[in-house]
Order: structure tokens, then sequence, then C-alpha cells
């Protein structure tokens, strides 16, 4: 029973040196375990004489207490201070400046309407627009397309119920505008159009803009005029070389391709253009004994890939960060 204090005392040092809560659970065991050596003194109470074993079983049980006390206060201390480190260690200065934002930037093609429609605004172009899921009328009929002409067919053409089609031109437009006003107009309408194509230069979606001036008067040298300065413009060229190839439309008489000589010599088809078809005035109830008009079409992803050098059509439409960071 002499040994009593001196085993607490060990013990207590052992719980003050202890860094985590394992080695304290361990230390715990040491003392107070099973075969714990202050157990071992209660296991031997048995063999001191009846007398004593009362005070010494009292002495033990103090220590025992003592013991006890000490593990608990360090391991709410131990705990407190894995508490402490924790929040440390997770801590957010909601002071601290931001590291840097990136802005975001407008897609090619939107900056490439823009600065179309920004040129047209500028020689007194309104401009229109119409809904993309489009009735047969007006995509097809009011337009002069007859019946069995091939752009209808189900592999040219997307359906939707009740005979509606995603428009596959923004020509529709046109009929609409005409429809619902009368000469002068002066009209460009770009939007989205859609066809069963899909590669490196055709993609299911793509963009059009519609250009349409109808005033008593208006000639082919008009459409030409406008064309060319517009052209001339747009790829910021006094000398570019522009060339009307005649052509077909069923909605224009006469019909023409746009070209454009590039740097290498070659002609780039750029568009269709030509004088609006007499039915197509009529049909919309304006008299084409007293006016006329021309009109023209634009495929505005070729426009965006001429000017940034893009040469993948699909690079507009996969919404690659590294490709449209570069616009910004
Ligand atoms: N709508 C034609 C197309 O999608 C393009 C076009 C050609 C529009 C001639 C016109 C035009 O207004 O006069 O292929």
């Amino acid at each position: 029973m002499n040994n009593v204090d001196a085993i607490l005392q060990a013990g207590l040092a052992a719980v003050a040196a202890v860094t985590d809560l394992v080695e304290l659970e361990q230390v715990k065991a040491r003392y107070l375990g099973k075969s714990g050596e202050l157990t071992e003194l209660l296991k031997q109470l048995g063999k001191l004489p009846p007398e004593e074993r009362k005070a010494a079983g009292a002495t033990i049980n103090v220590a025992k207490q003592a013991f006890e006390a000490a593990h608990n206060a360090r391991r709410d201390a131990l705990n407190a201070q894995k508490l402490e480190a924790q929040l440390a260690a997770e801590a957010l200065d909601v002071s601290l400046p931001g590291r840097g934002s990136v802005g975001g930037g407008l897609h090619p093609v939107a900056l490439t309407l823009e600065r179309i429609s920004g040129l047209f605004r500028s020689m007194g172009f309104e401009v229109a627009d119409g809904p993309e899921i489009e009735t047969d009328f007006y995509n097809f009929q009011a337009l002069n397309i007859p019946e069995n002409h091939p752009a209808r067919a189900m592999q040219d053409t997307f359906y939707v119920e009740n005979g509606d089609v995603l428009r596959t031109h923004t020509s529709p437009i046109q009929a609409r505008f005409m429809e619902n006003n009368q000469p002068p107009i002066k009209i460009v309408a770009p939007g989205r159009v859609y066809r069963v194509d899909s590669d490196a230069t055709h993609s299911p979606m793509f963009h059009q803009m519609e250009g349409l001036w109808v005033d008593e008067g208006v000639s082919f040298a008009d459409l030409k005029a406008v064309v060319t300065d517009f052209l001339r413009r747009f790829f910021e060229r006094d000398d570019l070389q522009v060339r009307f190839r005649p052509s077909f439309f069923p909605f224009t008489e006469t019909s023409a391709e746009i070209d454009v000589l590039d740097d290498k010599g070659r002609w780039l088809e750029v568009g269709g253009c030509g004088m609006v078809h007499p039915n197509v005035l009529r049909i919309a109830n304006i008299d084409p004994e007293i006016y006329t008009g021309f009109a023209f079409g634009i495929g505005l992803d070729r426009f965006a890939m001429l000017r940034y050098g893009v040469n993948d059509l699909r690079l507009f439409f996969e919404n690659d960060l590294n490709f449209l960071k570069q616009f910004n």
C-alpha cells in the first residue's frame, strides 16, 4: 500500500505527458485496465489483514478517482485542442481579396451578327424577326416554292406536328413582314434555321440573315450596290472583288449567287440574291406593277468563319471554352 502514491504520481505524470487521445486511452488501460497497476492493488486487498482492508481500499479508491479526474480533464483538453486545430484549418477569411474573375464574351456568330446588322442599320435597314417553327405556307408557299420542290423533301426539312416545319431559311420573315407592312420596306432578318444535314461544313442548325428592300423603282443595280458596299465594309477591303453569278431561286427573278474573291484568288460563295418574284409580292398583297424589290440571304456562320479564320463549322456549336475564350 505504500506504493499507491508513487503509482498515482507516475500515472498523473503519464496522463500529463500524452499528446493525443489514443495514447491517453493506452495510459488509462495501463492504470485502470483489467490488469492495470491500480486495479492490481485492489485485487491484492484480500491478502491484507481484515482490519487494514477498509483503510487501504479507501486509499486506492481516492487514487483511482484522482487518476480518473486527471484523465477526464486531459481528454477534454485534447478534444478542445483538436477542435481548435480543425477550426483553424478550415478557416475562411471572407475579407481576403478574390483570385480574379474571368469575364465571358459574346459568341463569334453573335459578334458577326451584331456587326452585320450594324452595317445594314447604318444603310437604313430595320431588323425584323419571325418564328423558328414555321408553317408550310410561310416557309414555302408564300415564297413561290412549288409543291414538288426538292427542298420540301423529308431529307432536307425537319417536319414537326401538323405539317409545320423548323424554318429551313430566314426567307419566310420576308413573307410575314410584307404581309403586315406596305412599301417602302427595308429590313434585314437574322435567325436560326434548320436542315437535315451534318458534316464539317453543314450543321442541322445554322444562322442566316435575310435582306429585303421593296419600293418603287428598286432595281438590280441597287441590289449590287448595297450588297457590294456591305461586303467591302464587312471585310474592310475597299477593293474587294464581288461577283453576281446567275442562278435560280423560286422566290426571285432574276436570281444570282454572290461570290467574293479571296486573297488566294478563289471565288467564295457567300449568299444568294435576286429581284423579288412578282408572285411573292402578289401573295403579300403588294402590287408588282407599282413596286419592285430585291432580296438576299447570307449564311452568318460562313461570315463568322471567314472573319475569324475558323475552318470547321462544328467549332461554333461545341461550346469548347478554349475556343470561345479567344473571342472575349
Ligand atoms: N433562302 C435561300 C436559302 O436558304 C437564300 C436566299 C437566296 C435568300 C436568294 C434570298 C434570295 O432572299 O434572294 O438558300
